[in-house]
């Protein structure tokens, strides 16, 4: 390997969520942090050196989008994806999140239904209630270890609703969801006249056997009534730099949403968004395709880890992304108490399963992008406290 992933990078005292909130999260410092979605690995070299290069000019005034940011993006979705999208097609916004609380506010008015699929990344639910509107859920069933869409109950809930938001690849589960699947989705979303908004974040993380297929591929409908957010940040690790991008190929939509960053100032990019985007997808395939290698090798051990010492912990295995949603539900502990198991006893901090929403109960979502090293110590520390209550 050309990277070393091994390798453990000191992250307190950079004013990073993961290590120097911990006290704030876990109320307590003694956990090893394996919680939000950022990797503890570094940023790509290349990436680093073109911020670094542009800080050798020292005026860091007024800037406009990097001239090789829209080539290098239409470039790698043809690439990986065989998505043609046009330059026009693609437009920059600060954050998927903040894309996705716009399009809310762009698509829906207060009290509209939205449709979610929980268990599902909690700012789906939190945004849409923020902004008044009315969740609405079409919660996933576990079928043979991996969640699945319910689709008699798809094409109840989304009648009425506005907008579907669609976590594709999903995050915490990683379901790379199947071109039918998706197909079917876009199906009964048209004939219900819901817009589909497919956050496609986790999707360049897809591992080998899987192919992510971008909602808006799968037919002319889905094109005509989609509009798709993408980042490099989850990818190469730059989830600071506050960077992602939105395709939308239907003239009418693109205007709209255009026109509502637009008159809200909201569609300028700062001087470190671009430009080391650019690089990432320009030079990015051999150090993305490492990383992927390690990060499966990370599950791989993690899966046989528990098959082999803590049988009564399952696991939903990731097809895409560095995100495991662990299944605690054997230890038979009521959530609350697991939740303290895991702070407490075993000091691993994870996502908590219920913020997810319905079905996440009873479930954590650990972060796997890290060195071996420090996942063989947190599985250690698991299974010391799952030893005291199980043997
Ligand atoms: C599905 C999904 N969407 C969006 C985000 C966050 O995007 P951003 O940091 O660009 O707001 C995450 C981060 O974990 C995520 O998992």
């Amino acid at each position: 390997m050309k990277y070393d992933f091994d390798e453990i990078v000191q992250r307190e005292h950079t004013d990073c969520f993961k290590f120097d909130n911990v006290k704030e999260i876990f109320g307590t410092e003694d956990v090893i942090p394996m919680w939000i979605a950022d990797m503890d690995f570094k940023t790509p070299p290349f990436i680093v050196e073109t911020i670094r290069k542009r800080l050798e000019h020292e005026v860091l005034g007024y800037t406009f989008t990097n001239s090789s940011w829209k080539p290098a993006i239409q470039n790698w979705v043809s690439r990986r994806y065989g998505w043609d999208v046009s330059p026009e097609e693609i437009g920059f916004v600060g954050g998927i999140v903040p894309a996705i609380s716009f399009a809310l506010q762009c698509f829906t008015a207060p009290g509209d239904k939205v449709l979610i699929q929980p268990p599902v990344y909690a700012p789906y639910h939190n945004v849409t209630k923020e902004l008044g509107r009315t969740l609405v859920t079409n919660p996933l069933k576990l079928v043979n270890g991996q969640l699945e869409v319910d689709f008699t109950d798809f094409e109840e809930k989304v009648k009425g609703c506005k907008l579907f938001l669609l976590c594709n690849p999903h995050n915490p589960c990683g379901r790379v969801w199947s071109k039918a699947e998706l197909q079917s989705m876009c199906d009964i979303c048209v004939q219900n006249n819901v817009l589909i908004v497919s956050d496609e974040i986790h999707c360049d993380m897809t591992f080998k056997g899987f192919t992510h297929t971008p909602f808006a591929t799968v037919s002319e409908d889905a094109k005509n009534n989609s509009i798709t957010f993408m980042a490099a940040s989850k990818t190469f690790n730059i989830a600071g730099l506050k960077s992602s991008y939105h395709i939308i190929q239907n003239d009418g939509l693109r205007r709209q949403y255009n026109d509502f960053l637009r008159k809200n100032e909201l569609d300028s990019a700062h001087l470190f968004a671009t430009a080391p985007v650019a690089t990432a997808y320009n030079e990015g395939d051999e150090w993305l395709s490492q990383m992927l290698d390690y990060v499966e090798a990370n599950i791989d051990y993690m899966e046989d880890f528990l098959k082999a010492n803590m049988p009564k912990l399952d696991m939903i295995r990731p097809q895409a992304s560095f995100l495991v949603f662990l299944d605690a539900r054997g230890l038979g502990l009521p959530h609350d108490e697991l939740i303290r198991f895991f702070i407490r006893e075993a000091k691993v901090g994870m996502n908590d399963g219920a913020t997810f929403g319905e079905g996440g109960s009873g479930f954590m979502r650990m972060n796997l992008g890290c060195p071996r090293s420090v996942l063989k110590k947190a599985l250690g520390q698991i299974k010391s406290a799952y030893d005291k209550i199980c043997l």
